[in-house]
């Protein structure tokens, strides 16, 4: 770890005292820190404070000579392996999201090629705000991590998400980014099927469905983070591929059978794809036309059953997961599902809960053989840096 160093932007929030202590816990693991500190985060913490703990000078004026000299401030957005910004204020989000640049942590974030990971604290309603909503929304699309925030009681009185996470958690967040977490998936292969299917009525017009693709996309980055090779079969989404992971992209159910069948042999199978279970028999080459007659029939076949066909592939992957989403009775369906498909385990979620599907949160269910274990209803990323864990442990 000696080697990895991280540059460290520091905001106007009243979490900015955390960023001295996770300086801390990151110089005593070994990692190099440079810090950046706004001109809000110097009312909050001294520059003389965070060097020392840092171990390194502070900079914090993108118009200084001297700093300029020393080290540009595009030569300092690449002199790290990581960006962290903690606290992330609402006003660094907004700017990040929008791509302004008009002091130097900003500027160095337009300038950085590094990964980029963000503590946000703020106010409950300032995190709330569809603003800082959207502004979220964009900086995930741009493959911005985040830690936190968590939720609690605020400096300012009120009670809610916004409190900026725990230093340990955030060096738990930097290190895994780092990628200097532990890898027990290391040397082995995962396939994970994500997003919906669509399958074409006509040149034109397609039968498809709601799934996201962001539960299963989450799997693929955990799974790759635990150091597995991971091969991403996708249906079309809006989502950005997660970083080392091998992305495949398909559009029918026949499409991503196939495109797993050629990702075998793996260890781990993983199916979150919401693959259609229908398709039109035949699709002509030409756009059906309203005619005369009225609605044309559509006739359906069935779709192949990629979870069951992995299952019993000659080459099966040691461990089969497949997932059940339900709107009622979800345990009864998830043990029924799991004896028909032959898979390993099934996750099952309640999908009638406003917001799973589509939203960024999950309340899941792991049914094995051996019994069912209940997950409390977290961030899609947990269920998924979980449900990796729980795989790992499995495949020990
Ligand atoms: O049968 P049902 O669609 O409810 O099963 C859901 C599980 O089966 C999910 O893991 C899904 O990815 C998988 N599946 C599949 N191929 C299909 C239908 C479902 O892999 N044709």
């Amino acid at each position: 770890m000696a080697e990895k160093r991280i540059l460290l932007i520091v905001g106007g929030g009243i979490a900015a005292y955390k960023a001295l202590e996770l300086t801390r816990l990151l110089r005593k693991a070994g990692v190099g820190v440079r810090p950046i500190l706004t001109q809000a985060g110097a009312q909050f913490v001294t520059p003389l404070s965070l060097s020392a703990l840092a171990e390194d000078k502070v900079y914090g004026d993108l118009f200084s000579l001297t700093d300029e000299a020393e080290m540009g401030h595009i030569e300092l957005s690449r002199s790290a392996d990581l960006v962290v910004v903690a606290p992330a204020t609402a006003d660094l989000m907004a700017k990040a999201a929008n791509g302004l640049a008009n002091d130097l942590a900003s500027t160095t974030l337009l300038a950085t090629d590094k990964p980029v990971l963000m503590a946000p604290a703020m106010n409950v309603r300032m995190w709330e705000h569809p603003a800082t909503r959207r502004n979220l929304e964009t900086l995930k699309r741009d493959g911005v991590l985040f830690v936190g925030p968590d939720e609690g009681a605020m400096a300012c009185g009120e009670y809610g998400p916004g409190r900026m996470a725990e230093p340990a958690a955030i060096f738990e967040a930097v290190m895994a980014a780092l990628g200097s977490g532990a890898r027990p998936l290391a040397g082995k292969r995962a396939i994970v099927t994500a997003g919906p299917t669509a399958e074409p009525i006509d040149p034109v017009r397609l039968i498809t469905n709601r799934s996201s693709g962001k539960q299963g996309y989450a799997i693929a980055a955990a799974l790759a983070a635990l150091g597995a090779e991971v091969t991403l079969v996708s249906g079309p989404t809006a989502l950005p591929a997660p970083a080392g992971v091998k992305r495949v992209d398909v559009e029918t159910a026949r499409e991503m059978l196939a495109a797993c069948e050629s990702a075998l042999p793996a260890d781990i199978a993983v199916c979150v794809a919401a693959v259609a279970d229908w398709r039109p028999e035949s699709q002509g080459d030409r756009k059906i036309k309203k005619g005369d007659g009225g609605p044309p029939p559509i006739a359906l076949v069935e779709n192949p059953d990629i979870l069951a066909t992995l299952s019993k592939a000659a080459t099966r992957p040691r461990l089969v997961v497949g997932f059940a989403a339900e709107t009622n009775d979800v345990e009864a369906h998830a043990r029924a599902k799991l004896a028909k498909k032959g898979c390993d385990w099934i996750v099952a979620n309640d999908v009638s809960v406003e917001g799973t599907m589509g939203g960024d949160e999950n309340a899941v269910a792991i049914v094995t053989r051996a019994g069912i274990e209940r997950w409390e209803r977290m961030a899609k990323g947990e269920v998924a840096r979980r449900l990796a864990q729980r795989i790992a442990e499995e495949l020990q």
